[in-house]
């Protein structure tokens, strides 16, 4: 089993140790060198996995890579001052080349460990020592702008940030593998640990995330999509981070047996003829073998594999691939196939069908005849989901227009969800208005003062609702 413990941590601890020593001790002081060593064998770890090594701070948040790094309460004191540490210096973001040395790294340490020189703007004095001293395999930016603002900003930029470099991974090894590039297992894995995190932490913006539009490729936004959805529905379904890890990999390579399908076959419009529907549903078939060539494959969870050979089964076993014996569709691959139904319905990404609003491919799921999906999974979906997923415009019968934002927590109420509101009865943008729980009542007649008159398409009005989410 892979490990789903945070590898960022390790060197910024070490980075953290170094400069550390560094303040205290003079360069040829043991400790000090000890700590570099450190840091030197850290970096070189992550380096060597994945190519490069970039660190980012975010307002409270810190990334390494593409994972962003939780502050645990044994660390937290050190990984806070750490990012002290590199905020007076001006740095938002760090980056080391593979190349970089043990001599790169001694100099640069060095100057952060120092104060920064009072008066003059301290990411471009960084920049010039670090060129005086001839370090150009380490090098250091600003912040991104993206990450100022209040907190409900910032945890949604970590969200869209997390989304948008989940895609690039997903892209990144369905076109390696087309083009027969070993791939390391272990970049996808900390994509999905940091979906699985995301998720967790901020459920309602990242399915807030499902409504982005803003990219073109709908196949890797659609895996992105649903391991976003799967690993919300597993939480929902109590399971550990370790199930949620393999669930989110599953998820997030369902389809990957599409990459061998030619794309005119796979994009075209209209109904398929028998050969190009032959190859479309082998496409599990053809996943479950490229998981196998996957750089580390020996690594990668069984159980993860195994959904992807069986998404398209359905608990009745009457689709594909057929299968002789009896034998029982698993529990990822029936989370998966709900998962993936509903973001096919809700997105552009089929190029069979137009898109539909969420409520109404929820109506859809609840609707499907018996044997297509789980009926119990589908419930815990609609239940999670409400009938009115996050996310979806609606008109209220006040004439207000708002954003769902959260299911209702009472099951009770499916069709009573909480709804930011970003229009006034008078049809005036309000931007980020108040939050109402729809089943609110007036005191003196008893009735509910806000109900849902009808969904209607961000589209139309030029919404994006994801911004309204968080
Ligand atoms: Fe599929
Ligand atoms: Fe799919």
């Amino acid at each position: 089993m892979m490990s789903s413990q945070h590898p960022g941590t390790g060197i910024l601890s070490a980075m953290y140790g170094a400069v550390r020593a560094l303040q205290l001790y003079p360069l040829e002081n043991e400790v000090v060198k000890r700590g570099l060593v450190e840091v030197k064998e850290q970096a070189d770890s992550i380096l060597k996995l994945e190519g490069g090594l970039s660190i980012w701070v975010a307002g409270n948040y810190m990334f390494v890579n593409d994972l962003q790094v939780k502050l645990d309460l044994h660390d937290y004191a050190s990984l806070s001052a750490f990012r002290e540490v590199l905020r007076s210096h001006g740095v938002g973001r760090m980056e080391a080349s593979p190349k970089s040395s043990a001599e790169d790294w001694q100099a640069f340490l060095t100057l952060i460990a120092a104060d920064p020189e009072p008066g003059q703007p301290p990411l471009e004095a960084l920049q010039a020592e670090l060129q005086k001293n001839g370090v150009s395999r380490i090098s250091v930016g600003p912040p991104s702008a993206m990450f100022e603002g209040s907190d409900a900003q910032q945890s949604a930029e970590a969200a869209r940030h997390t989304y948008t470099r989940s895609v690039k991974v997903a892209r990144d090894m369905m076109e390696g593998l087309v083009l027969g590039k070993a791939i390391g297992a272990r970049r996808a894995e900390r994509a999905v640990l940091a979906v699985v995190d995301q998720v967790l932490q901020e459920p309602a913006t990242m399915l807030g995330m499902l409504t982005l539009r803003d990219f073109d490729d709908h196949s890797y936004v659609h895996s992105v999509n649903v391991a976003i959805l799967s690993v919300a529905l597993g939480d929902y379904l109590g399971f550990n981070r370790e199930q949620l890890f393999e669930l989110g990999f599953a998820a997030l390579f369902h389809d990957i047996g599409k990459v061998l399908i030619p794309p005119a076959v796979l994009n075209k419009m209209g109904w398929l003829n028998d050969e190009e529907w032959r190859l479309v549903s082998q496409h599990p078939d053809f996943g479950l073998l490229m998981m196998f060539s996957v750089e580390g494959s020996e690594d990668l969870p069984y159980r993860a594999m195994l959904a992807v050979y069986e998404h398209h089964m359905k608990p009745d076993l009457s689709g594909y691939p057929r299968v002789i014996r009896r034998r029982r569709q698993g529990l990822f691959a029936r989370i998966i196939a709900l998962t993936e139904a509903y973001d096919a319905a809700i997105s552009n990404y089929s190029k069979q069908f137009l898109p539909c609003s969420p409520d109404e491919a929820i109506r859809q799921l609840r609707e499907a005849e018996t044997g297509a999906y789980d009926a119990v999974i589908t419930r815990a979906f609609v239940n999670m989901m409400g009938i009115f997923p996050v996310a979806t415009l609606v008109i209220l019968d006040t004439g207000e227009m708002g954003v769902v934002v959260a299911p209702n927590p009472n099951p009770k109420s499916l069709s009573r969800p909480l709804v930011r509101i970003i229009a006034n009865s008078d049809g005036e943008r309000v931007g980020d208005g108040p939050i109402r729980d729809l089943t609110e009542r007036d005191p003196e007649t008893n009735q509910y003062r806000r109900s849902i008159a009808r969904s209607t398409d961000p589209e139309r009005y030029g919404i994006s609702v994801a911004d309204h989410v968080a």
